[in-house]
């Protein structure tokens, strides 16, 4: 059997060495902590899973969605970009659903990009940007990001053949994996330069609603003009702990919210109803579930943090974002062999930053997605490995 190129070219797993480390360490009786995974461990709040309960028995909600939702979920996701960001939407045309905004993000390349053009991706970066430009048969070229620039793009920097090239510009912010944001500043500079280049930009907002002491996210939708080049990518995954039911939405620019629906009609048959019910009932009525949940992980963020400092590492703490993302020690080197000893002193599992592309090596990523008492038994070890005693 001969498999597509498509899939032979998948890069191989980045992890794979710390996943073979820490099948051997539980092989061996350790008792392994993983804080690699950004899924958050609070359930669905309750009043929501009860609204998912009664759609649920409504057989109305037993048949074939479509692909481009609920009417009453488009005008609630409209609702909520007025509430959260002053941003008008025609819930009509600038509005689509997504089954997860990994789903969306995955297959808009398959609207704007053919054989020969480009995608521009951040490096470090979400893989799905990439890989998606793959499965559309385009090319990457990678701009790299860098901590003296707060982990924002240089535009300027980006060569000119492959801005003639681009038809995608990605950005994500909450970035994920370095937890920076951006200002509405930076994302005029983008929009002027996508209208000079003629180049749509993805807005990845998936983290928008994960914020601390205050700070506030903002839609790149918020800049004059922006929707004429713009479309953005939002999901209820991280905001209300629902990355389980996989309801996420794309808002923006009409013809290209019109070709992804297009996309989408021709491949999947959309959310279950229940499902759309269950977020219409999230963003009509979110009650304080996300402050609640962002006061869990900033405090887990300044845990987090002041470990991190006391084993060597140079970290600011993130104004948002499910990450903490630290430089090693000066003379270390590789993140994956900073990450696989600490797994073999400590049993601790994170995420090398080179698994996120080369201009995240020197870094490494935690994840505040862990349960209290398993993430403070995590720092426990850490911080006795800090102190040079036994860990485990
Ligand atoms: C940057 C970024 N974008 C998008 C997603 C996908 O989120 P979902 O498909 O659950 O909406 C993730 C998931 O971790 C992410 O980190």
């Amino acid at each position: 059997m001969k498999l597509a190129q498509r899939v032979e070219q998948l890069p191989p797993y980045l992890f794979a060495r710390i996943s073979e480390l820490i099948a051997q360490k539980r092989a061996a009786g350790v008792d392994v902590i993983s804080l690699g995974i950004g899924d958050p461990d609070l359930p669905t709040p309750g009043y929501l899973i009860e609204r998912l309960q009664r759609a649920a028995e409504d057989p109305a909600n037993h048949r074939y969605p479509e692909s481009d939702g609920l009417p009453q979920f488009r005008r609630a996701i409209a609702r909520w970009y007025q509430t959260r960001h002053g941003v008008e939407l025609d819930p009509d045309s600038e509005v689509v659903p997504l089954i997860g905004s990994k789903e969306g993000i995955g297959h808009l390349p398959l609207c704007l990009i053919d054989p020969g053009d480009v995608s521009l991706i951040t490096d470090p970066g979400y893989p799905v940007y990439e890989i998606g430009t793959m499965f559309a048969g385009g090319e990457t070229v990678k701009v790299s990001l860098r901590e003296e620039d707060g982990w924002l793009p240089r535009l300027d920097e980006i060569p000119a053949d492959a801005a003639r090239r681009a038809r995608i510009l990605w950005l994500n912010y909450p970035n994920n994996p370095t937890g920076a944001v951006a200002d509405l500043p930076f994302f005029e500079r983008a929009v002027a330069w996508a209208r000079e280049h003629d180049v749509v930009i993805a807005h990845d907002l998936a983290y928008a609603d994960v914020t601390f002491d205050g700070y506030q996210a903002h839609s790149i939708l918020e800049v004059d003009g922006a929707r004429e080049v713009a479309i953005e990518f939002n999901s209820l995954s991280k905001a209300f702990n629902m990355t389980g039911w996989r309801v996420a939405m794309a808002v923006g620019n009409a013809r290209v919210i019109n070709a992804l629906t297009r996309v989408k009609t021709n491949l999947d048959s959309g959310i279950p109803q229940a499902i759309q019910e269950m977020a219409i009932a999230a963003l009509d009525d979110p009650r304080d579930t996300m402050d609640a949940h962002n006061a869990i992980y900033q405090a887990r963020r300044d845990r987090v943090v002041s470990v991190l400092r006391a084993l060597g590492l140079r970290v600011e703490p993130p104004k948002a974002s499910l990450y903490v993302w630290a430089r090693l020690p000066d003379g270390e080197r590789s993140s994956g062999d900073f990450a696989g000893r600490l797994i073999d002193a400590t049993g601790v599992v994170v995420t090398p930053g080179a698994s996120y592309g080369s201009a995240g090596e020197g870094y490494i990523r935690i994840s505040l997605t862990t349960p209290d008492d398993r993430l403070d038994e995590a720092l426990r070890r850490l911080a006795a490995f800090a102190r040079g005693e036994q860990a485990l």
